[in-house]
């Protein structure tokens, strides 16, 4: 599987789209803000820029894509009013991969701005959106241009498969029966990938920029513990009961592997430690329910998805669903997403009614060494 060509949300506005699916993630967004103003206050009064580059990696396309950089915007606009500064000029890029449904966000811009004037007393300063294709596993910027840098719920996307699992049987990521050269496989591709992304944002940023990074991980340090793993077990679970019914060939599910590691607060920071090129400020760990209906209020999105309960469920079918499917289209075809979703539910379901399921995020808030 080329991750780079398989692997993007699903994109529009339907009722699979991660645009209508992705609460859990805005609900992530919303718990790391408090980071995010300490960073971007931080760099604002250090650095001053008259220009300020703020880049949001795997932006995705929805309702989360543009809220980062809004809210980034507000909080540098009330430090100037308070300092009696001028307004900057804003330049956000929004990257992610090249499926990624860029146009759904294009459209969205020009009203998008014309509320960011309206809700800002006195307005903002200008402000120029670029759309940026492409993998953040390499450089996706000129040398030290950007200042601020965020990423949420993207970077325990792999680059590829990790090689070697092809013992990793009846899984399709690392589990309770994981054998030891699988986990470890997993493990050293995080770490490949995770120095690489830091040696290429250390090459963009500017000296004293300021990163933000959300990964969806775990708080124990087990990698094949429930935290980061539970998730993606249960989706076996569907597709080895279609395997047990001669729905899909068991080679079929023994192939397919999903790019992602979630890693540990200790494994995030041991390889900022070992690349050298950022200092840690803060690192957090948090967690979010499956069923992100289960503690949601509206307090920080006007949207009008907070407003349903809905099923529990069918919610985080539907979350996974936005995320997965394109993967699984892929290895298995179109004509088995449906019964996969609808076994996928009946379990998710049935756990979430007997244990309390979460998923972890882990943040870190770096800034590039002189
Ligand atoms: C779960 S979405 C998160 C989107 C958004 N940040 C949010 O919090 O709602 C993860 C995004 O990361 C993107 N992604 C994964 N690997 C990537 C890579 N190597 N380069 C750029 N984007 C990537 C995916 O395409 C996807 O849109």
């Amino acid at each position: 599987m080329e991750v780079a060509q398989v692997l993007h949300m699903n994109g529009g506005v339907g009722d699979a789209s991660y645009a209508n699916n992705s609460l859990v993630q805005q609900k992530v967004i919303s718990l790391t803000k408090p980071i995010r103003e300490e960073a971007i206050t931080s760099l604002y009064c250090s650095t001053l820029p008259r220009s300020l580059a703020i880049a949001d990696l795997g932006c995705s396309s929805g309702p989360n894509t543009l809220f980062v950089a809004s809210e980034l915007i507000k909080t540098v606009e009330k430090l100037c009013r308070k300092l009696k500064h001028k307004s900057p000029e804003y330049r956000v890029f929004l990257n992610d991969l090249p499926g990624n449904d860029f146009n759904n966000i294009f459209k969205s811009l020009d009203s998008f701005k014309m509320k960011l004037q309206t809700e800002v007393a006195g307005g903002i300063g200008p402000c120029y959106f670029s759309g940026v294709p492409g993998s953040f596993y390499g450089r996706a910027f000129p040398n030290q241009s950007l200042h601020f840098v965020h990423s949420s719920y993207s970077l325990q996307w792999l680059s590829k498969v990790p090689e070697g699992v092809d013992n990793n049987k009846g899984n399709i990521y690392l589990g309770r029966t994981s054998p030891s050269n699988v986990v470890r496989a997993y493990y050293d591709q995080f770490q490949r990938d995770f120095s690489v992304f830091l040696k290429c944002r250390a090459e963009e940023l500017v000296q004293g920029g300021r990163m933000v990074l959300t990964f969806l991980g775990r708080r124990n340090e087990d990698p094949c513990s429930k935290d980061g793993c539970y998730i993606w077990e249960l989706m076996a679970n569907a597709l080895n009961d279609m395997v047990s019914q001669g729905i899909i060939k068991e080679e079929q599910v023994d192939s397919f592997n999903i790019p992602q590691y979630t890693p540990s607060a200790s494994e995030v920071k041991l390889e900022v430690l070992k690349e050298g090129s950022f200092a840690i400020n803060r690192v957090e760990v948090s967690e979010v329910n499956w069923n992100a209906f289960d503690d949601w209020n509206a307090l920080d999105f006007e949207s009008e998805r907070s407003e349903s309960i809905g099923d529990g469920g069918y919610n985080v079918a539907q979350c996974m669903r936005a995320v997965a499917e394109p993967m699984l289209v892929s290895h298995f075809g179109e004509d088995i997403i449906e019964e996969v979703f609808s076994r996928y539910q009946q379990i998710l379901a049935d756990r979430m009614s007997k244990e309390k399921t979460q998923f972890f995020n882990v943040t870190v808030l770096l800034s590039r060494k002189d």
